[in-house]
């Protein structure tokens, strides 16, 4: 089965073509376009700018998805309209079994882009499609390149498929930690495609509040990747003569319940900077202690949801997952015998843990029979929930 996988809901455009075959999920392709220099000297995401990006990105992606020389692929606009690029399309689109496509959550401007060109794709080339929720793409990043027990054709019962599968892996219950730039919850799943949110940030998402951090130390959109460097240079002092300097808090550690906040812990920072003049000079001393606040409240409330529900897996997913101090500090503590765990962990790799379309085509071959929706019911929803 091969699906077309089609992601907008934010500031990638991005397209991806996964082969599911005898139970293995191959990515054959997988396109992303990002639009971080667009938004990079606004420090952060303009909605009305990342809709026009796509618009102009979202054929010439598919195209290089599909396999299809696209000389203007990153370079602005391409010289032809989009009804030729659409005909160019053709051959390949025979071989396509379905098309999965992000209907939220998201900006509904970008959602809209992604949604209308599947739907377009859908009824030109008479194809089925599927829309998927975008966080639960980011939870089944985590099984891309697993192999299933189970053979898939479009018209086999799923269903039992899925139930197999489950029973097999005895990977149920599982926790989900999903931490991105919009959302930061604790995700509890009995089985495939069944979810109850358990927590979630009462304010400002993990992501977002790395961002709005970068942001006031001068540092590049997206903050994620830029205080995690800035923060490994204190990883190499470390045996030197650092010391904590700042103390930040821990927001929401010992609430009792599954709920996450960070704008106090942002706000922390602020205050911390305007107290102190010399603080340029301790940029990485400032990143490492934010982000060590951050991880360890992320570690103390997912693994405390694991006891509490006996959870067979513990799955990271979303685009702060690809943090290396948090996935290393996850499988450390999951060793720590205190927690006494004999849970898997599961996170996918660093490049798929950011958006990407690939997620959205496996969330999309696991929800196919169960709902498979017509193109015209299609619509985007930039609140949707799991
Ligand atoms: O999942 P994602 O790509 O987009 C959303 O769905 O929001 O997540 C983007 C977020 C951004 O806030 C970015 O700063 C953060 O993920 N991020 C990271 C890292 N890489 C990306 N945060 C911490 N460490 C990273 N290495
Ligand atoms: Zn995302």
């Amino acid at each position: 089965m091969l699906i077309l996988g089609i992601e907008s809901s934010c500031d990638e455009t991005a397209a991806a073509l996964v082969e599911i075959k005898k139970g293995k999920i191959k990515i054959i392709s997988n396109v992303i376009s990002s639009q971080i220099k667009i938004h990079q000297k606004y420090g952060g995401v303009v909605p009305e700018m990342a809709a026009r990006a796509h618009l102009e990105n979202i054929l010439p992606v598919i195209t290089k998805a599909l396999g299809k020389k696209e000389k203007s692929i990153f370079g602005g606009s391409t010289s032809k309209c989009g009804v030729c690029q659409l005909a160019d399309l053709r051959k390949k689109e025979k071989k396509i079994d379905l098309i999965a496509v992000t209907v939220g959550p998201g900006l509904i401007t970008s959602l809209l882009v992604g949604i209308e060109t599947a739907k377009v794709l859908a009824y030109l080339w008479n194809k089925p499609i599927i829309g998927v929720n975008h966080l639960e793409g980011h939870i089944y990043a985590n099984f891309i390149g697993k192999i299933f027990n189970f053979q898939f054709s479009i018209f086999k019962q799923i269903q039992n498929s899925i139930r197999q599968l489950a029973d097999k892996c005895q990977m149920f219950p599982a926790i989900c930690l999903i931490v991105s730039g919009g959302h930061t919850e604790l995700i509890l799943m009995k089985d495939h495609l069944k979810y109850k949110k358990i927590g979630q940030t009462k304010d400002d998402a993990a992501g977002e509040a790395f961002d709005k951090v970068a942001k006031m130390l001068n540092l590049n959109y997206p903050g994620g990747p830029a205080i995690a460097e800035a923060a490994m240079k204190i990883k190499k002092l470390q045996a030197t003569s650092y010391k904590l300097q700042a103390n930040f808090p821990r927001p929401m550690i010992n609430s009792g319940d599954y709920d996450f906040s960070f704008s106090g812990l942002k706000t922390a920072v602020l205050y911390q900077l305007k107290k102190d003049k010399d603080w340029q000079k301790k940029i990485p001393e400032y990143c490492y202690e934010f982000q060590q606040a951050i991880i360890d409240v992320l570690i103390f409330k997912t693994l405390k949801a694991a006891k509490e529900y006996k959870v067979k897996t513990i799955i990271l997913s979303g685009g702060v997952a690809a943090n290396n101090e948090l996935r290393k500090q996850f499988n450390h503590q999951l060793q720590v015998t205190s927690y006494k765990l004999q849970a898997n962990f599961l996170v996918p790799s660093k490049n798929l843990c950011t958006d990407n379309a690939v997620m959205i085509t496996v969330a999309g071959y696991f929800n196919f029979c169960k709902k498979g929706e017509k193109w015209q019911k299609l619509k985007p929803d930039s609140n949707l929930e799991l």
